[in-house]
């Protein structure tokens, strides 16, 4: 009789999670099954990693229009034969806009800055897309937008989380909109539905004929404003000719022997992982143990303070001078590390700043990753803001229009829809590109990426980014691990320790609250991605079970 053989193959440690996907040459990730095949389809072909990147992206925009799209923006962490760069193609107020346009009386004015046709900024994501592949693409731009032009016009099926959107924000359609996005009746296309975008698949055709000039100078320039015009927006022409992708350097920082590059401003979101991450490399956070009242109690700790800072100095860096040190310099990582490590009860919000906030709530947007196994990668996250965005579609182009001035402090100490408060260095200000949560980011070994992280949801985009980060690098955890794990969320005001079904014990939920924390439960917290080179040197990588995505490479 031959002998058992037992063969123990050392894996990351994982739960009942689906396995990731692996791949040797190239890996992608997105938030829609069918975005995930468009960029996988370009890799085949021999595509760059910013190749995959904009096909995906585009594809994206196509397949989840309510999260992002060409009406929006984007921030991007580019790492291309050992350098990095980052991407702005951020929104920018038009130049019409006012510090005080959404107040009245001393009073934020309840959903101009969200709902209304003044609630878009300049979309940036075309001219930056075109912006990265002029840069570092090999294939054509048709051939990159091919796929996401197909989607448009051939159809797509309706999704669960495309049908759940219409049927969330389609009172909220405008008449354009609703064309598109609901059927005849009113209703929402059921799931299974084909859906034609055909005004987009043609605004596409011209954006990649010409370049993307048509939609910043051209015809599709002149249908959009004439739309917003027409509902009582601030755009001009000149606003969409003059828009600018700016290149910036990364935020960086380094974690248990990875280099850790993230977006800098105009998101808040790289300055705050890198500060957290450097918080928490002072702590076991391997032997605190994942889920124990210990470890979730030292994270939210390190998460309120973190954004306690967001509150303030934060904004577009070309109008307002952001002092990075002031968030990750090393005396301030410091006694961050005392403070959180001297916090044996939950620090009260109103201890760590007077400014006193409402609630908030969750949201779109979308984020897609890359990772060669050559070192190259993009982690690129887009977004229209809300569901929607505005809920206006431009007639003639199928163009849905962000509502990202509500990303703005439309008041100083008001919150925006997530929640979040800002002070004058986030005010409405013409050109200005207001502040993001947005935190596409990259960790390296010797020179090369080897990790790719993200999230949408809004201010839960950040403490998501940085428990998946940990879930690998200290966890242990495999990409589908990483992303299936249930998450926390702490955002300084509301005063409350958010979290998710199956994150907490029942007795774990008593520790912390004898520690002195609230605890709200949430049904999801973001909807983001993992892609990691493992030690063998195999690509692998996993869209977060919480929504519909997939990973998928060669
Ligand atoms: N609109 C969401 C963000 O940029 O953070």
């Amino acid at each position: 009789m031959a002998a058992l053989v037992v063969v123990v193959v050392p894996v990351a440690a994982r739960g009942a999670w689906p396995a990731p996907a692996r791949a040797e040459r190239g890996i992608v990730a997105s938030p829609q099954a069918l975005a995930t095949r468009a960029g996988e389809a370009i890799l085949a072909a021999g595509g760059s990693a910013v190749d995959v990147a904009v096909a995906t992206s585009l594809a994206v925009a196509v397949t989840e229009p309510y999260g992002s799209g060409l009406g929006g923006g984007a921030l991007a962490v580019v790492h291309v034969d050992g350098v990095t760069t980052t991407f702005d193609m951020r929104e920018t107020a038009p130049a019409a806009a006012t510090r005080d346009m959404f107040v009245k009386d001393g009073h934020v004015v309840a959903g101009e800055s969200t709902w209304s046709a003044r609630a878009s900024g300049i979309p940036g994501l075309v001219r930056g897309l075109v912006a990265m592949h002029k840069r570092y693409g090999r294939l054509p731009l048709a051939v990159v937008a091919a796929p996401a032009i197909s989607y448009a016009r051939d159809g797509i099926p309706v999704s669960e989380r495309m049908h759940a959107a219409m049927a969330a924000y389609g009172e909220r359609l405008n008449p354009a909109g609703r064309a598109i996005f609901l059927t005849p009746a009113g209703e929402p296309w059921p799931v299974g539905a084909l859906l034609r975008q055909t005004d987009l698949a043609r605004t596409l055709e011209r954006v990649v004929a010409s370049a993307g000039e048509d939609f910043y100078v051209g015809e599709t320039a002149r249908t959009l404003v004439a739309a917003v015009h027409a509902e009582g927006g601030l755009w001009t022409a000149a606003d969409l000719a003059g828009y600018a992708v700016k290149e910036r350097p990364p935020v960086t920082g380094s974690y248990r022997g990875y280099a850790v590059h993230s977006m800098g401003p105009p998101s808040s979101g790289g300055l705050l992982l890198v500060q957290m991450l450097g918080v928490l490399e002072a702590s076991d956070v391997k032997g605190l143990d994942f889920g124990s009242a210990a470890y979730v109690h030292r994270l939210a700790e390190t998460m309120k303070r973190a954004f306690a800072m967001r509150a303030h100095g934060l904004g577009d860096p070309d109008q307002f001078p952001v002092d990075w040190a002031r968030f990750i310099g090393a005396g301030v990582i410091s006694r961050l590390r005392r403070d959180v490590a001297g916090a044996e009860r939950a620090t009260p919000a109103a201890e760590l700043s007077e400014v006193d906030v409402k609630p908030t709530e969750s949201t779109h947007t979308s984020h897609l990753g890359v990772l060669f196994a050559n070192g190259d990668a993009v982690a690129l996250t887009q977004t229209v803001n809300l569901g929607f965005g505005s809920g206006r579609v431009a007639a003639g182009t199928g163009v849905v229009l962000n509502n990202e001035m509500d990303d703005f402090s439309a008041l100083p100490g008001a919150p925006n829809a997530f929640g979040l408060v800002g002070d004058e260095a986030n005010a409405v200000a013409a050109g200005k590109r207001p502040l993001s949560s947005m935190t596409p980011t990259l960790l390296l070994k010797d020179g090369e990426a080897v990790g790719v992280f993200g999230s949408p949801g809004g201010s839960t985009i950040i403490t998501t980014t940085l428990q998946l980060v940990l879930n690998v690098v200290d966890h242990g955890m495999d990409a589908g691990a990483a992303v299936g794990a249930p998450r926390v969320h702490h955002q300084w005001y509301p005063d409350a320790l958010i979290y998710e079904p199956w994150a907490l014990s029942a007795d774990t939920r008593a520790a912390l609250e004898g520690r002195g924390h609230a605890l709200t439960l949430r049904d999801h917290l973001g909807n983001g991605s993992a892609l990691w080179r493992a030690a063998d040197g195999r690509l692998e990588g996993a869209a977060d079970p919480r929504g519909e995505g997939t990973a998928g490479g060669k």
